[in-house]
């Protein structure tokens, strides 16, 4: 790696202001879990409020000096902003108060980057870090020349930069073109579970919800789940059974945040693609968290922007173990189709009555019946087989052929348009 990482444990100040001028107020808490997340050991939060950031070091010349202080004080390693601070301000601050300064999304980058589980995921953060650090680039040399009170001297500083620059330019390239195969494989691997119909059910929530901790109970399989945020960098997929629908596919997501900076959905956006093609979403919700409705806004936001908003969700209301007299259930709509799940993740009660509400939920569009064809319908049995669809075959006395058979009721109406046969006796048309 290029650049410096915060150790383990480092001592960080954070800093948060109230902006009368910024639309959506970050939260001072989820900056404080954050920084845990990145390692950091926060040992003060300095608080303000400003009308709107001054350009040069975003807060006044005040909060300057309390801060300058507190880094003193503190002997703090790093400053952390729960805001985004131009690479201009970022190097005052830090010149001024003799500390590396860190912003939102240098933090979040910092996460993603310990995160990040797959090859794919591990380029794409390196790619959004190496741009990000490209535009900061200039920051330690610019104080080395402060130092020997040379500015604008064209030193061994100027030339040093001039590499690291050229060597930032051809690893991006070189990290781009790695991505482009990685993403290719990734596309051939959807494209032939899409041919297999095999559906694909994706885990979606706010960072922290459980969504790692529900995989684990549905697939039993050793995904890392920890109380730190994004702990789930790349969507991890496992095949499940299930009992109407057969194999299907269960997806692992990365865990949304409030203001995620917009490059960073960008350079996700494949990642996440798992999610706009889903079957079926489960939206889980730390359903004890007093900010609940305000993440699950968020979520249904990030879908929207992602044009994930079409695909059929169900929501899932985790943590109710901790909400005593919640028993686990299914909430279900005018029709009767499962709309919500409330469940423990952790304690495994009510996962039982998820799985029921996904196979109700993705057999709707299956077909899975028994259906007599006469011995004149062949060409509908062989392309029943030729579409794997059948898991049983007999005859009755009269010659006639029973199968059992399951695949999507689309594939089934497309095979019986194809052949010109008329889809009623088959009650193939969704029961509304
Ligand atoms: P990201 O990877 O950050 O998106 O998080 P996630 O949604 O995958 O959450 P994860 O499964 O890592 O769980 C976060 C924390 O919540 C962990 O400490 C879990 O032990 C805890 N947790 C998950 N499910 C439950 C539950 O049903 N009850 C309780 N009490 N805690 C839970």
């Amino acid at each position: 790696m290029f650049f410096e990482r915060p150790e383990s444990g480092e001592k960080a100040i954070l800093v948060h202001m109230d902006m009368a001028d910024e639309a959506v107020q970050e939260s001072p808490r989820e900056l404080e879990e954050l920084a845990l997340s990145a390692g950091a050991d926060p040992v003060e939060i300095l608080m303000g409020s400003r009308h709107k950031p001054t350009s040069k070091f975003f807060v006044g010349s005040g909060k300057l000096d309390e801060l300058r202080q507190l880094v003193q004080l503190h002997e703090a390693e790093v400053v952390i902003f729960n805001h985004p601070l131009s690479p201009a301000q970022e190097r005052n601050i830090e010149r001024e108060i003799k500390c590396r300064v860190l912003d939102r999304t240098g933090l979040i980058l910092d996460i993603f980057a310990q995160r990040a589980r797959t090859h794919e995921g591990k380029l794409q953060v390196e790619l959004a870090q190496l741009e990000h650090v490209s535009t900061r680039l200039v920051r330690g040399w610019t104080h080395l020349e402060r130092q020997k009170g040379g500015i604008g001297l064209r030193g061994p500083g100027e030339s040093q930069l001039e590499t690291d620059r050229r060597l930032l330019r051809a690893r991006i390239k070189a990290i781009n073109a790695r991505l482009e195969k990685v993403r290719k494989q990734r596309e051939q691997g959807r494209r032939s579970r899409q041919r297999a119909e095999v559906p694909t059910v994706s885990l979606v929530g706010y960072t922290n919800a459980g969504k790692s901790t529900l995989f684990n109970r549905i697939t039993d399989a050793d995904v890392y789940a920890a109380d730190q945020l994004f702990a789930t960098l790349d969507p991890t997929l496992r095949r499940i059974e299930l009992e109407d629908v057969g194999p299907a596919i269960l997806a692992d997501t990365v865990g949304f945040i409030r203001h995620l900076p917009h490059k960073l959905v960008e350079s996700f956006r494949a990642t996440l693609q798992e999610t706009t093609d889903a079957t079926l979403l489960l939206h889980v919700v730390d359903a004890y968290d007093e900010e609940r409705q305000g993440h699950m806004d968020e979520v249904e936001h990030v879908l929207r922007e992602i044009g994930a908003e079409d695909v059929p969700l169900l929501q899932v209301f985790n943590k109710i173990d901790q909400m005593p007299g919640q028993e686990p259930r299914i909430d279900r709509d005018d029709q009767g189709m499962p709309t919500r799940v409330w469940l423990s993740a952790q304690s495994g009660a009510g996962v039982e009555l998820l799985l029921q509400a996904v196979n109700e939920a993705l057999s709707d569009d299956v077909f899975h019946d028994t259906i007599k064809l006469t011995p004149r319908e062949g060409q509908l049995r062989s392309q029943l087989y030729a579409q794997g669809a059948v898991l049983e075959e007999s005859y009755d006395e009269c010659g006639d052929i029973h199968l059992e058979i399951r695949l999507q009721r689309k594939d089934l109406l497309q095979i019986l348009s194809r052949l010109g046969m008329p889809t009623e006796q088959y009650r193939v048309e969704p029961v509304y």
